[in-house]
């Protein structure tokens, strides 16, 4: 929570000011709201969580505001757990899963309620509706969630009366709900395991959101292409700054740092300040997406000669990075390890870098020793759903070291990265980063490239710039 107010310019609250902005307020409640679209879904999730902790009290918290200083506070994000669990975006939330003696659970929601009329906290206090915005009242809350909702403020007196319970809680999203518990650090991580194992596979409503973020992304890099000669007069910021645009124009906002990288900044894997030139000649590697106001995010990558057409060493970087990438592609279907995807685009790539001589052969020896990372650091992809690398707490198992099944949402993104300082290339490859990015969904017989709305290959990236950017 912030700290109290220093330096305010009022020095107190008069009684008659305090009664005067008491009274006379309509009464705003919301009657006959009904569940919203992702109730029954997320229904369905708090189920399958419930029957892997028959006994046990689980407690899954949204999180709180973070201050970037004073009572200036950044964005609030909920945690992705809480959100998939009750398709809610409130701050300083929690959903309870409570056993009930048959193994499964009730669920129930703390929130925060509205605020009261009946003292100073709705006008002056740290969550005061007055100048953040009006919250849904428990009662509005617990009929769009499906979910009986409580008063937050309740929280810690209720889990404490109720100490008996074995419990787990997920840690390091709320210190109070944390504090309110008492639970084991090694059983809380096997619950944030099955959180994040629990989105591994997407349902139809997941699958629909997922299809609008990257739908609103192709949308977001057209603009950028439309708008790439007004960037060359500015810099990356105007690439960022249209992007975010789009993104906060059709969703909630941007998925993660947009990465709007021209010339040798395509080299740096998570260049974020944006801050330099776009020149005529270079490429830019634009990676972004969109995340849907339901906070799914989309998460795909470009990279365009910002002249309109490649140079002959462009292409042939860009050329390796798409044949790798149809190779990953062509990997990605149910029953396949996860792996093989990322296996087939590293060989694909350390093929071409030891036919160019830039690393010794043979390419198996060369694959077994992973030498082709000095020029493509990164793995290959990664799962993609409410976070950009979804899942990353589920266990291994499930996950790297598991199979590809219908309903899962992955990134394949090979790329090629020679940096500047590279004396081991020759000197008109340096500074060129390619990557090449996509969101495939694994479907019955094979996967969907849901990002296939944005052209791939490089004939085809020259034509849809030479279109778009008239
Ligand atoms: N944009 C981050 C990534 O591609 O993984
Ligand atoms: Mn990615
Ligand atoms: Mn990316």
């Amino acid at each position: 929570m912030a700290k109290g107010r220093k330096n305010g310019l009022y020095e107190g609250v008069s009684e008659e000011l305090s009664a005067l902005m008491r009274r006379g307020w309509a009464d705003t409640e919301r009657h006959g709201l009904e569940p919203g679209e992702q109730a029954p879904y997320a229904a369905r999730r708090r189920a399958a969580l419930s029957a892997l902790f028959p006994g046990e009290r689980l407690v899954v918290p949204s999180g709180n505001l973070t201050y970037r200083s004073n009572d200036d506070a950044h964005p609030f994000r909920p945690y992705s757990g809480y959100v998939h669990l009750t398709g809610d975006r409130a701050r300083d939330g929690a959903l309870v899963l409570e056993p009930r003696a048959d193994g499964g659970h009730d669920a129930y929601c703390y929130q925060l309620p509205r605020d009261s009329r009946e003292d100073d906290e709705f006008w002056l206090g740290y969550t005061a509706e007055l100048w953040t915005g009006r919250r849904p009242s428990l009662a509005e809350s617990g009929a769009v969630l499906g979910l009986p909702c409580r008063d937050v403020r309740t929280a810690a007196d209720d889990l404490a009366a109720g100490s008996g319970v074995p419990t787990r809680i997920v840690r390091g999203v709320d210190p109070a709900f944390e504090a309110a518990v008492t639970t084991d650090e090694e059983r809380d991580e096997e619950l944030e395991e099955a959180l994040s194992g629990l989105r591994l596979v997407k349902d139809a409503w997941e699958i629909g959101e997922l299809r609008k973020a990257v739908d609103s992304t192709v949308r977001g890099f057209t603009d950028c292409v439309a708008e790439l000669s007004r960037a060359v007069a500015s810099s990356e910021r105007w690439i960022e700054g249209t992007f975010f645009r789009r993104a906060r124009l059709e969703g909630n906002s941007v998925g993660y740092g947009s990465i709007c990288a021209a010339g040798e900044h395509a080299t740096i894997m998570h260049w974020t300040d944006n801050d330099g030139p776009v020149r005529p000649g270079d490429l830019l590697l634009l990676d972004a997406g969109v995340e849907t106001r339901t906070l799914y995010t989309a998460d795909v990558t470009r990279t365009l000669p910002i002249s309109g057409t490649f140079t002959a060493v462009q292409r042939r970087v860009y050329d390796a990075v798409y044949e790798a990438q149809e190779a990953g592609m062509a990997a990605v279907r149910p029953g396949a390890p996860y792996r093989a995807f990322h296996e087939a685009a590293q060989r694909s790539l350390t093929a071409r870098l030891v036919a160019w001589g830039f690393v010794e052969g043979p390419v198996d020896r060369a694959y077994a020793l992973g030498l082709q990372r000095r020029f493509t650091m990164a793995g290959t992809g990664h799962m993609l759903g409410l976070d950009v690398h979804d899942c990353a707490r589920a266990r291994t198992e499930e996950y790297v070291d598991g199979v590809l099944a219908p309903g899962m949402v992955l990134t394949v993104e090979p790329g090629l990265y020679f940096q500047p300082d590279d004396l081991t290339v020759p000197e008109e490859w340096r500074g060129i980063g390619v990557r090449i990015e996509d969101d495939l969904l694994v479907t019955e017989d094979g996967h969907e490239n849901l990002s296939a709305g944005l052209p791939r290959s490089a004939d085809e990236v020259e034509a849809w710039m030479a279109r778009v950017a008239g």
